[in-house]
């Protein structure tokens, strides 16, 4: 390994395992190495070989449920066919260890759950729970035999409870991450390319109140330049040698 990477490795560990306060905002990039795809990646991303207007809006719901239903329902077996990777877990690890933690994630999928993070801020919602476009109630149990499924409640269709372009964040989920930026005093910004508000706005948050902010992604976005650390690896890489070596006894 380049010697400068083990000397941030080194460097990250020692701030982690002094901080009093953690916090975390995942992108899709942590799932990349589960095979998720990202968003804005030139060949591999989502974006780049569909269009959001036509699959991410409640316009194009509106416009054809079905398309865009089928598009999540895609997503929805890509995602459990999924596992948690390397990455995920060393975050499940940091919480462990850290004396205050909070984990705030643009990702629908669910998997750092399944890695074992608890008390996941989930800034876009999840892939694998449904809700009624009318009501925008959470129900587990409807009919999946129609595509898209109605709501048992009051007819209406069913949608994913994710955030679409054009709509407002949880509210809880976005005061709560912004609390977590404000008040730590280390925040992990991790493969995220940073360029989706209000949730890039949270390291700029955690600079402004002092915090030590950490950045690991692939390559440079946006918020590269304004960072202490900026660190180009994978996370699934990168993680869990940063968790092991701030916390190597067990
Ligand atoms: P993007 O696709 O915009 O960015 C993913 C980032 O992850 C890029 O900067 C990659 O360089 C980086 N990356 C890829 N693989 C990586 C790896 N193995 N390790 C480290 N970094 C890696 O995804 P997001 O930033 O999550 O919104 O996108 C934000 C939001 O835009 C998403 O939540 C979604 C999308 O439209 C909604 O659905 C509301």
């Amino acid at each position: 390994m380049a010697s400068y990477l083990q000397a941030h490795i080194e460097q990250i560990a020692i701030t982690l395992r002094n901080a009093s306060s953690i916090a975390v905002l995942t992108g899709a990039g942590i799932s990349a190495e589960s095979g998720v795809p990202t968003f804005r990646e030139a060949q591999s991303g989502l974006w780049s070989r569909f269009r959001a207007e036509d699959l991410a809006t409640p316009e194009a719901f509106i416009r054809d449920p079905k398309l865009v239903w089928d598009w999540y329902a895609w997503r929805r077996q890509r995602v459990q066919a999924a596992e948690p990777n390397a990455g995920h877990v060393a975050l499940a690890r940091l919480q462990d260890k850290a004396a205050r933690f909070r984990l705030i994630t643009q990702n629908v999928d669910g998997l750092h759950q399944r890695a074992g993070s608890g008390d996941v801020i989930e800034l876009h919602g999840n892939l694998l729970r449904s809700k009624c476009f009318d009501e925008a109630i959470v129900l587990a149990d409807f009919d999946e035999s129609h595509t898209p499924p109605r709501c048992p409640r009051c007819g209406a269709h069913m949608r994913p409870d994710v955030v679409w372009f054009g709509e407002s964040l949880p509210v809880d989920a976005l005061e709560e991450a912004v609390a977590a930026a404000q008040s730590c005093d280390v925040f992990l910004s991790i493969g995220t390319s940073a360029l989706v508000y209000p949730a890039a706005q949270l390291p700029h948050a955690a600079l402004t109140n002092g915090a030590t902010v950490v950045e690991i992604n692939k390559e440079a976005t946006a918020l590269s330049p304004h960072v202490q650390f900026s660190i180009r690896a994978l996370a699934g890489e990168l993680m869990p040698m940063v968790v092991r070596a701030a916390w190597p006894d067990d």
